[in-house]
């Protein structure tokens, strides 16, 4: 059976973003971003109030207060996502990017032998708009998920974004839990009937057989800055500027900081940015699929331990100097994905990471377009499809500097050589996936 031709084209799904907006792996902070907005923010008075009182912070610790603060963070209040927000993703952009990953977990359950439960955890869901597209291909494929019993797992810090995820999977208003001692904060059914929680981390979603999902996700992780200097690595601090009081600048620590046990001894760049909150991720997902079964499907962009300075900000689809108007502009960092593999510690087996463009085209998306092409003459949607496909799938827009990470139990590959090259790895198991029969 063509999974492609199964999840068919029976719905077009309405058009999405209007291109182009702008996509957050593109640019590079030159540090002379235009500060065009200075105005004294909340968040920039609390960081001042705080450097005050115990003097340079980690930049790890500025972008989580800047994030995720829960009273003034950017993420927490607002949503960001799409043309009258901050920036673009790939699940805004067209509806067979979370066809196509929805296809992935499928074929996934079926070669780990179809277990009769799983809970589909997603971190960092956004508007839940790749989890719908997912859960439309599920629909669509319902005679293969008929028996199997589905529970949706978000983790999702922002009160504003899970508000929208509610509204977008169940078409209501889902109030907060009573319970505030409870994990779970809120809880509903979507349109398909499947249950979903929120919770805030995920240490509290249910250890039991689960496909795990992070899209856009570690790049907005907090990430500590080191600087090679004649005196050995030295910390990248904020501090407030001495010259204007209501103002920050990066400082270099005076003496080597607890952070600095991150950098690897062989290390040869002479700047580096390491996330250890995405190293405790990966080994919570590294444990639960080595212990309960299931696979891990990261993307994002990101390099293999070869970049230096990647930290930016955005705002308004324009690059934000990252230390201007805090809380008004997106932060974010490239993924390490050769730490994020280190950090699995072998309990799983990591294939990838693999460009997205080889991995959207090993899930079959020329088909797929041409389906959707097909069911349609309406010229905006066809333009909508086409364009679509060239921002996820250009090597110059996104299909390169986008990458896809798998964790999978060891005995998934059982058989199959374990040396080969991950890439290789990863492509087979989505050839596969196109042909394999029910
Ligand atoms: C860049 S957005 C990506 C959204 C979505 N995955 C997409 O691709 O459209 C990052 C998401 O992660 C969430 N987030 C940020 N920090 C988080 C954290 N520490 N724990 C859980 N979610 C977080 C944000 O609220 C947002 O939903």
């Amino acid at each position: 059976m063509n999974f492609l031709a199964a999840a068919g084209a029976r719905r077009l799904c309405a058009v999405r973003a209007v291109l182009p907006c702008l996509w957050r792996g593109k640019y590079f902070s030159s540090g002379n971003e235009p500060a065009e907005n200075n105005s004294v923010t909340p968040m920039l008075r609390h960081l001042i109030y705080k450097i005050k009182s115990t003097g340079p912070i980690t930049v790890a610790e500025y972008m989580k207060e800047v994030l995720t603060n829960p009273a003034k963070g950017y993420y927490m209040k607002h949503d960001m996502l799409g043309e009258e927000g901050d920036f673009i993703t790939s699940p805004e952009i067209s509806q067979m990017f979370g066809e196509l990953l929805g296809i992935w977990f499928i074929s996934e359950w079926i070669a780990a032998g179809k277990n009769a439960a799983f809970q589909l955890v997603e971190l960092g869901p956004g508007k839940g708009t790749l989890l719908e597209d997912i859960l439309r291909v599920f629909s669509q494929l319902g005679s293969l998920l008929k028996n199997c019993d589905i529970s949706l797992h978000l983790v999702e810090v922002s009160q504003k974004l899970s508000e929208i995820q509610a509204l977008t999977l169940t078409e209501e208003k889902v109030p907060l839990e009573r319970n505030a001692e409870s994990p779970v904060y809120m809880k509903g059914v979507t349109k398909s009937g499947i249950p979903v929680s929120w919770y805030r981390d995920l240490q509290d979603v249910p250890k039991e057989y689960s496909f795990y999902l992070a899209h856009e996700f570690f790049d907005v992780l907090p990430v500590h800055k080191f600087q090679k200097t004649p005196h050995g690595w030295r910390e990248v601090l904020v501090d407030i500027d001495p010259q204007v009081s209501d103002k920050l600048r990066f400082v270099l620590a005076p003496c080597a900081t607890p952070a600095e046990t991150f950098i690897q001894d062989d290390e040869t760049r002479d700047h580096v940015e390491v996330c250890p909150e995405a190293g405790v991720v990966i080994q919570e997902l590294s444990q639960r699929i080595s212990l309960t079964g299931g696979a891990a499907l990261i993307a994002d962009y990101g390099h293999d331990g070869t970049k230096t300075d990647t930290f930016r900000g955005f705002r308004g689809h324009r690059l934000h100097d990252v230390l201007t108007a805090p809380g008004t502009a997106d932060l974010t960092a490239d993924v390490d994905f050769s730490y994020l593999r280190r950090m699995s510690q072998g309990k799983v087996a990591s294939l990838g990471p693999i460009e997205q463009q080889t991995f959207l085209r090993n899930m079959g998306i020329d088909v797929r377009l041409k389906i959707l092409l097909d069911k349609t003459d309406e010229p905006s949607l066809r333009q909508q499809l086409l364009q679509g496909y060239n921002m996820l799938m250009n090597p110059m827009k996104m299909g390169e500097r986008f990458n896809f990470l798998a964790l999978v139990p060891h005995q998934r590959l059982h058989g199959r050589n374990h040396q080969t090259n991950a890439h290789d790895s990863i492509q087979r198991t989505t050839v596969m996936q196109q042909n394999t029969s029910p």
